[in-house]
Order: structure tokens, then C-alpha cells, then sequence
């Protein structure tokens, strides 16, 4: 991190901003507050519990340590659940943890936005269109407020303009709140609520409101509901029109990201405040490293939704950057819906030509000033090392490795089978150095394409590179150019599961999977800060209004905005309700009808995409849907090691009578009433039954729904019955699957993957499932 560090500070302009490397800090140096006490969260479940001395320990808790000091309130939490946070000493906060009421106390943690893999990796993809979903109603505005938690929002964007949409819904109890550049007049039909809350460490006053000085904010909440802007482009490339996944949908805005990061005291300030003010659906584009991933009751992000899903409303959230290894997602509560990014079908090409006229296809955006002819020298790495060097340094433009005579006015080839440094950094080594270009070899760019500016530079896959160093060898005098970046679109294959996205199996337990969907999440064009104030410009163009990002963070506000479609057409269902019509109709196809593949074209798991790629009509009309029950969750409490008094704390609709399971094996979590399945354990000898529950939501009462099991080879799957024969009464059925291994086989050869499909002939019910030993 040091080296990017320096990096950053050296090249502002043509990289640009320290803000997502800002966000990866810790905060534990940012402590100035009156008393040098850290701030810990003080969590204490269901706010206005029945049970009277429930509700009353929130009250003494928190006079005692406001009558120590009344300045050390942070945030108090009384709306969505109950709790605080404040400045305490660890001893305070370990005397607080015993008292009782009090769930969890844990020190504030800080969050960061799920934009890119890690700054420098994938910032500033291109692409394009963000409007890949359409308008699901025809009228102009809907009643349904899509909250955002994240850096606030530039209202000025022209993606929030509210030509044609009807009043505020008069239930919205939200609020515009003030500051020096902020106020109500900002605030209008689209964006009807805005809230900000101020970083207790920070202690910036530019960070006292809800206008987003980051842009990441203002990004998804275009993507989510923006209205349709037309002409829109990034520098040019790919032109056409922006749309939100809901343009019809409201927008509350509670930034709870500053520039240090997304505080967990903040972001249950905003889920407090959005369950109160009236959200139904809530879009998280931020989360945990998934190697610091906390406990459930030390997690504000799984708190929080918890208590909102218990209220009804949908919570989307990013499933983390930190792929392609497995078990990096995060935010996989089963509560919440969790979402993996994906490619679309536009490329940005900024393609090589060599002396010899032969074209080698690369992926960058850059606006490259070279001309067309291969007239440029070509030099490898390898041969303009330093003398101190190793070869192997300077084969990958490892800094310090490349000898400036030798580079000057030249295009530089460097190798990336060595991942230490990202292509940005290369790009600034080979800049630095005085080298005209560059040309990376690498896996890791595939379809997330880098920003260069006005450097020449681009990426090429390995594939593609071994021509390259053939070329080099093969001539005494290289030549070769970088064309400027084109956006290309009807790529195939598209979608593509991003590299970068977080895989599973979920950590919190593997028998739930996780990620949920996938959504696009790579090269997303969509609104950015109006200011100017952007410092990624490439020289001697005005900054764009619209800017390409990639991460998980633009794939949530996609299914956020579907997530809204569906309750605008069904505002009765239950957020399980909702999250089980996106995922029972998503797909596994890509554009070339083959199964979808991961950036290193080898096909794509569930653990890869969930249930699939979202599509964007079918959720609307599911046919049945998969209800999740708040005892479900419950329970699932139970499994991982809360008892019954603790979560009769924690849950506010939780019956006297609730108990834990007396089973509480990883199994009776494969049972909760999801709609994807997966089996643990699964060994030769015998079968494992889990049971699912579908309601019809169909339009006719009596219809019957057949089903088809793709599975794997040797694994027999028995479904009891086979046939769902929904009635005027009988409007929820039962099914039992029935999995066990063919006589032959002792034990899974590794995970396995299938699928279950309830069909009537006009609606088809998809389940993936994942069997593991
Ligand atoms: C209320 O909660 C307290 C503390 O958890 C518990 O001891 C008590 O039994 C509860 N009262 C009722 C009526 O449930
Ligand atoms: C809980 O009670 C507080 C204080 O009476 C009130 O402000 C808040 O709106 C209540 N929350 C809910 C969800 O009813
Ligand atoms: C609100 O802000 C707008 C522009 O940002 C300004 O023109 C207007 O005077 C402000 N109104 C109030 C009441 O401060
Ligand atoms: C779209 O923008 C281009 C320039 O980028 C301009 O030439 C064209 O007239 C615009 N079209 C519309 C419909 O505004
Ligand atoms: C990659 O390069 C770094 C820096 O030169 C070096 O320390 C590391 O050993 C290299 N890794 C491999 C696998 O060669
Ligand atoms: C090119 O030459 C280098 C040594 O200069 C060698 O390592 C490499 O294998 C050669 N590549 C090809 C494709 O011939
Ligand atoms: C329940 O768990 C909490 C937190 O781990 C613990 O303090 C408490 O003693 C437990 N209660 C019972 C009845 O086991
Ligand atoms: C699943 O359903 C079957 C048949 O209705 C029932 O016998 C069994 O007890 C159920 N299993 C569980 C774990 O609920």
C-alpha cells in the first residue's frame, strides 16, 4: 500500500484520488475527540420492545454514560431498534456489554464502498449503457422510495430531475436536512429525502451534508432510479442513453460515507432513520474487507437489515470485491439479497498494432494522442533493464527496473505473470521513466478495462501476448502504435462474471448460498459529481458528467432498482417475497446461449452468480415465490450460536413461546425456506431431504406446476411430490428434494451443482442448489 501511496500523490492527474485508498484506513489514528475514548457501538435489538423492561434498559444504559460526559453520544439509535454510539473506554465498554438489554458492544468499525477490487485495480473502467433494464411501468412516477447509504448526492445531475412525477407520497416521513451548500430547494420529486451524519472523528465540516463530494454515491443512485438522459457519454465513448434500473422510483439519500470511510455508527444511523421515514427498498454498495469480516452481532450492515427486512423493506447489498477467490463474500445474512458483478455486452478497445500491420486486440480506455502508422519503437521489458535490476523485475516493469535511455520516446511491453504491481502502476513506472507507452500482458483485466487518460497504454491477454514477444524476437528494429479506445458493443461473450466479484461459499454458513444474483457491474456509465472537481480529467477536456465505474457497488443499485419494480407492481409482498422473484427468474446463459463464464472462461458456479444473471421482466410475474418468515431467520440465529435470550432481545415480532431448535446442525439451515438450497454432507448410504414451501402468486388459482431437476452426474434427486396442484385454497405447498449419491459413489467428487425448475406452461420457478461434503 506504502508504493501506491506515493504513487497517488505523484500522479494526480492521470490517476487520480486517494479517496477508496482513504477508505481502506483504519480510523484508529483520527481520534481527537474530548476525551481520546474510541467510539464503540452499543447494540440492544428491537426498538419499542412489548417488553417494558426491554424498552427501559435503553434509557438507563445510556444515562449512564451520558451523565459521565454528554458529549460522548455519538448516535442514538431508537426508530429501526434500539441502541447508541459513543465515546467510551474499553472498560466502560466491556462493563456496558454485561448490562442487561445489551446485545452486543463493539469498537465502530469503518466500511468501505464496493467500487473497485482496490483502487488501482479496476478504477475508472469504461463502458457503457446503465440502461440495461427497462422502464418496468408506464406511468412517470411510482410510489416506492429506494434509500441509499452511501457518500450523499449531487442533485444537480440531470438523472434527477422530476419532469412529470407526482407529489411526495404523503407517508414519507423523511427529511431534507440543511447545511451550507444543501438545502430543501435540493431536494424535488425524485430525490425526496436526504440525510447526512457527521463523522464523529473527522471532525470536517465539508463532510456536514448530504452532497456527495465523492461521486460513488451519486453513481448509484443513477443507476438505481435515475430518469432517462439522453446523449450522455464518457469523453465521447460509449454514447447513448442513461437510465436507472427504476427511473419511476423516489430517492432518499443518507450518507453515511465520508472520505475516511462509511462508519458502522453511521450506517445504523441511516438504517434507524430509513426504516422510520418510509423506505421500501435500501441499496448497501459497501460493506467489510472479507478478511476482517465481523461476528453477525459486531456486523451494522447485517443489524441493521435485519431490523429493516423485519419491517418490510428490501435490503440489496454489494457482495464485495475481493475475487475471484472463494469465500469472499460478504454481507450474506440471509436476510439480506447480495449481489455479484458481471460484464455487459460493450468493450472498450484501445488496440495494438504492430510494425508488421498486424492488429492485437487490447482492452483499456485511453485517448491516446499516437498516430495510426506503427511507427513508434517497441522495446520488451527485459531489454531496457536497469544494471542493478533483475531480469525478471524488469520483464515486469517492476519500479526502479527499467533504464530511462533506454525507454525514452518508446512503447514498453511489460509482462504481468508477476501480479505484485497492478497495470496502473506499470503505466506510471513506464511514464516515469520516459517511455511513450505501454503494452500489459495480463489475466486480470479481461473484461474490467483500465482509465489511462491521455497515456498511451493498454492490456492484452496472455493469449494474445505470446505473438507480441514472438514479433519483438523476431525483428532487430520493433515497431508498433496504441490506438485510441473505441467502445465496442454486442461483445460476445456478455455477460461475463467479473473478475473482481466476490465468490462463495458464504462465510457466516456455507449452507446458505450466496451470492445471491448477479447484476452488471463492470464499465457501468452513469451520473457523476457536476463540480468539476474531479481530478481524473484527461488534459484539455472539460470533466465528464457521467463516468464508467466497475465494482459490485454498481451491481447492487441494478437489482435495487428491479427490487423496486417488483413491489411498485406487488406492493404487498414481503422483501423475501421479492428477493425470491428476482432469483427464481434469473438465468445462466450468456449472450452466445452458453452457460455464463468467469473472466477466465471457464464456466461459472452458483458460487460465482447465485441463482444468476437478473432479468429484468420475469421478477415481476414469478408465478410462485419462496417465503422467508422472520422465524426462519430466527432460527437461523439459533444455528450460529445466539440463544433464545439473546434473540428475544434482538427481534421485535419474536412469539413468547419462540425457542431454539433442539437440532441445531448445519442441516436444519439447509431447511430455512430459501430459494436457492444447499446440502452439507452429503455421503454415500444415505439421502439428505430438505423441504421448501412455494406460495402461488400467479394469476389463476388453479394451475399446475410440473418440475424438471438438472443434476449433476451421480447424484440421484427425488422431488415429493412432482407435481404442484395449486387451488383456490390451496394457495402454499409443500415439496421435499430428496438428494443422495448413485450406488457407486462414496463420497462428492468436490461440490456440486444442479437446479430445480417448477413449471405451469406459462411461469418457470428456478432453484439452483449446491451439494458439498
Ligand atoms: C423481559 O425481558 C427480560 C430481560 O430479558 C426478561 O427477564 C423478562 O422475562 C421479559 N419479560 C417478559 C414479560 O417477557
Ligand atoms: C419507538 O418509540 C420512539 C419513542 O417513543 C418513537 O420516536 C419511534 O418512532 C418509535 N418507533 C417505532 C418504529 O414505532
Ligand atoms: C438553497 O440553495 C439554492 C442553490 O443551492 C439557493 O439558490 C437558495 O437561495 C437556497 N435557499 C435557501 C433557503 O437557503
Ligand atoms: C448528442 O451529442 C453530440 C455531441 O456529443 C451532438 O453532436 C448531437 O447533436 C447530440 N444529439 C442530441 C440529440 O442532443
Ligand atoms: C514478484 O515480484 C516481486 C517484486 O520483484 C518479488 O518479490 C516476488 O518474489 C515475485 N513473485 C514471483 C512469484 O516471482
Ligand atoms: C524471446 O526472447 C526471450 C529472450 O530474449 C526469451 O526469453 C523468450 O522466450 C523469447 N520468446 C519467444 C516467443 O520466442
Ligand atoms: C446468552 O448469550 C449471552 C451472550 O453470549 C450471554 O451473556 C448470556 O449469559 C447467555 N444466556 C443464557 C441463558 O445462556
Ligand atoms: C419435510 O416434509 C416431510 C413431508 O411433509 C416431513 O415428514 C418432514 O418432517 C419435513 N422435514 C423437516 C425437516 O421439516
Amino acid at each position: 500500500m506504502k508504493e501506491n501511496n506515493n504513487y497517488l500523490a505523484s500522479l494526480p492527474l492521470l490517476f487520480c484520488c486517494c479517496v477508496l485508498l482513504c477508505l481502506a484506513e483504519s480510523s484508529a489514528d483520527n481520534d481527537n475527540n474530548n476525551n481520546n475514548n474510541e467510539v464503540y457501538i452499543v447494540y440492544m435489538g428491537a426498538a419499542n420492545s412489548t417488553n417494558a423492561s426491554l424498552r427501559n434498559d435503553h434509557a438507563r444504559v445510556l444515562n449512564l454514560v451520558l451523565r459521565r460526559n454528554e458529549k460522548a453520544l455519538v448516535q442514538n439509535y431508537k426508530h429501526g431498534f434500539s441502541g447508541f454510539a459513543a465515546h467510551l473506554s474499553k472498560e466502560e465498554a466491556e462493563s456496558i456489554a454485561q448490562k442487561p438489554g445489551v446485545v452486543s458492544v463493539f469498537p465502530d468499525p469503518i466500511l468501505k464502498l464496493h467500487t473497485t477490487r482496490s483502487w488501482e485495480f479496476l478504477k475508472y473502467q469504461t463502458q457503457v449503457k446503465i440502461d440495461s433494464l427497462p422502464t418496468a411501468a408506464n406511468s412517470q412516477s411510482s410510489d416506492t422510495i429506494i434509500g441509499i447509504l452511501d457518500t450523499g448526492i449531487w442533485p444537480e445531475a440531470e438523472s434527477f430531475v422530476d419532469t412529470g412525477m407526482d407529489p411526495v407520497p404523503s407517508r414519507w416521513k423523511g427529511t431534507c436536512m440543511k447545511s451550507t451548500d444543501f438545502n430543501s430547494s435540493n431536494c424535488n420529486r425524485k430525490i425526496i429525502g436526504a440525510r447526512y451524519y457527521a463523522d464523529p472523528n473527522a471532525g470536517n465540516d465539508g463532510d456536514n451534508t448530504a452532497r456527495d463530494s465523492n461521486g460513488h454515491g451519486t453513481h448509484v443512485s443513477s443507476t438505481a432510479a435515475g430518469v432517462n438522459v439522453a446523449n450522455v457519454s464518457f469523453y465521447g465513448l460509449a454514447e447513448g442513453t442513461a437510465v436507472g434500473g427504476s427511473p419511476q422510483s423516489r430517492l432518499a439519500m443518507y450518507r453515511v460515507c465520508t472520505n475516511f470511510g462509511c462508519r458502522g455508527s453511521a450506517i445504523l444511523a441511516g438504517f434507524d432513520d430509513a426504516i422510520n421515514d418510509g423506505v421500501d427498498v435500501l441499496s448497501l454498495s459497501l460493506g467489510s474487507p472479507s478478511v476482517l469480516r465481523p461476528d453477525l452481532t459486531s456486523d451494522p450492515i447485517a443489524i441493521g437489515s435485519f431490523h429493516a427486512v423485519e419491517r418490510g423493506i428490501v435490503v440489496v447489498c454489494a457482495a464485495g470485491n475481493d475475487g475471484p477467490s472463494s469465500k469472499t463474500v460478504v454481507n450474506d445474512a440471509p436476510w439480506i439479497l447480495t449481489v455479484a458483478a458481471t460484464t455487459i455486452d460493450r468493450e472498450f478497445e484501445s488496440n495494438l498494432v504492430l510494425g508488421d500491420n498486424k492488429v492485437v486486440q487490447g482492452n483499456a480506455i485511453n485517448f491516446s494522442p499516437l498516430s495510426k502508422t506503427p511507427d513508434f519503437p517497441f522495446i520488451n521489458g527485459e531489454s531496457a533493464k536497469t544494471s542493478s535490476a533483475t531480469v525478471s523485475d524488469a520483464r515486469q516493469c517492476h519500479p526502479n527496473a527499467l533504464d530511462g535511455t533506454k525507454v525514452k520516446g518508446k512503447i514498453v511491453f511489460c509482462d504481468g505473470q508477476n501480479d505484485t504491481y497492478s497495470t496502473t502502476e506499470k503505466a506510471f513506472q513506464v511514464s516515469q521513466a520516459g517511455g511513450l507507452g505501454m503494452v500489459h500482458v495480463t489475466d486480470q483485466g479481461g473484461s474490467v478495462t483500465q482509465f489511462f487518460g491521455n497515456f498511451p497504454a493498454t492490456t492484452v491477454s496472455p493469449k494474445d501476448g505470446a505473438p507480441i514477444f514472438q514479433y519483438l524476437n523476431s525483428t532487430s528494429k520493433p515497431m508498433a502504435t496504441i490506438l485510441p479506445t473505441v467502445s465496442v458493443i454486442k461483445y460476445k461473450p456478455a455477460p461475463v462474471v467479473g473478475y473482481f466479484s466476490a465468490r462463495g461459499p458464504a462465510t457466516l454458513s456455507s449452507n446458505i448460498l450466496k451470492p445471491d444474483v448477479a447484476a452488471p457491474g463492470v464499465n457501468i456509465l452513469a451520473a457523476w459529481l457536476g463540480n468539476g472537481a474531479d481530478d481524473d480529467v484527461p488534459q484539455g477536456q472539460k470533466p465528464s458528467a457521467y463516468k464508467v465505474l466497475s465494482g459490485t457497488s454498481m451491481a447492487c443499485p441494478h437489482v435495487s432498482g428491479l427490487a423496486a419494480n417488483v413491489k411498485s407492481r406487488n406492493p404487498t409482498w414481503t422483501p423475501s417475497a421479492i428477493k425470491s422473484a428476482i432469483m427464481t427468474s434469473a438465468i445462466q446463459n450468456n449472450n452466445m446461449k452458453a452457460l455464463l463464464t468467469t473472466d477466465s472462461g471457464s464456466v461459472a458456479t452458483p458460487y460465482d452468480y447465485g441463482a444468476g444473471e437478473i432479468t429484468t421482466s420475469e421478477p415481476l410475474q414469478p408465478g410462485l415465490v419462496y417465503e422467508t418468515t422472520t422465524i426462519d431467520y430466527l432460527n437461523f440465529l439459533c444455528y450460529i450460536g445466539l440463544n433464545v435470550t439473546t434473540i428475544k432481545i434482538i427481534s421485535k415480532t419474536v412469539p413468547e413461546s419462540f425457542n431454539c431448535p433442539k437440532d441445531l446442525s448445519p442441516y436444519q439451515i439447509s431447511n430455512i425456506n430459501y430459494p436457492s438450497i444447499v446440502v452439507s454432507n452429503l455421503k454415500g448410504g444415505g439421502a439428505v431431504n430438505v423441504n421448501r414451501t412455494v406460495t402461488n402468486v400467479g394469476e389463476d388459482d388453479e394451475t399446475t406446476y410440473s418440475s424438471v431437476v438438472d443434476a449433476p452426474s451421480g447424484i440421484n434427486v427425488k422431488l415429493i411430490p412432482e407435481k404442484l396442484e395449486f387451488t383456490e385454497s390451496s394457495k402454499t405447498l409443500s415439496y421435499q428434494v430428496s438428494f443422495s449419491l448413485s450406488s457407486s459413489s462414496k463420497s462428492l467428487n468436490g461440490d456440486q451443482f444442479g437446479s430445480i425448475t417448477w413449471s405451469d406452461g406459462k411461469y418457470s420457478v428456478q432453484s439452483p442448489f449446491v451439494l458439498t461434503n
